[in-house]
């Protein structure tokens, strides 16, 4: 079994997040390589929530929310070995417990837009992003 927990980014350990975006294959699509950059991108979300077994980091979900309105789930990521049972539902369970009147908004990774409707979400018609300014 696993338990979820909100915690503070910053207080996490970045190797041992690091290594979990690899094992859940997001790490492709995630600055890994810049441990720095890696590092504000935890510190600067105000809504993580991981999930362990036995201690081990098998889960996460990293948002950014006003509390109140809108929650972006930036990433959601489970460790390959533990995918399947439940995790990932888990961790979107308690995103949504942790700001109850904020609905939550994401852009779906190519290996998860068949993931998303399974868990109740609806596709958005009028998504729009903007690149960075800055290449990393
Ligand atoms: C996508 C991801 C977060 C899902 O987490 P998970 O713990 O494996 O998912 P759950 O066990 O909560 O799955 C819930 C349901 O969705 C199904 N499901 C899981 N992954 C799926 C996928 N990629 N496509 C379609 N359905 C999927 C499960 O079979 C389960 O179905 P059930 O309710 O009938 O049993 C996880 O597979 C992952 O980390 N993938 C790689 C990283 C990634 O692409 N992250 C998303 C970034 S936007």
């Amino acid at each position: 079994m696993w338990k979820c927990e909100h915690v503070v980014g910053a207080g996490l350990d970045v190797r041992e997040v690091i290594d979990l975006y690899r094992a859940s294959t997001l790490g492709e699509r995630r600055p890994i390589d810049d441990e720095a950059r890696f590092a504000r991108m935890l510190a600067g979300a105000n809504l993580v929530i991981t999930a362990r077994a036995g201690g081990r980091l098998i889960g996460i979900a990293r948002s950014l929310t006003d509390g109140s309105y809108a929650t972006y789930l930036s990433d959601l990521a489970v460790d390959a070995e533990f995918q399947g049972r439940g995790v990932g539902r888990d961790l979107i369970r308690a995103t949504r417990e942790a700001a109850p009147q904020a609905a939550l908004i994401l852009l779906a990774a190519p290996a998860a837009t068949g993931y998303y409707p399974r868990v109740g979400f609806s596709r958005h018609e009028s998504a729009w992003t903007l690149e960075a300014l800055e290449e990393a």
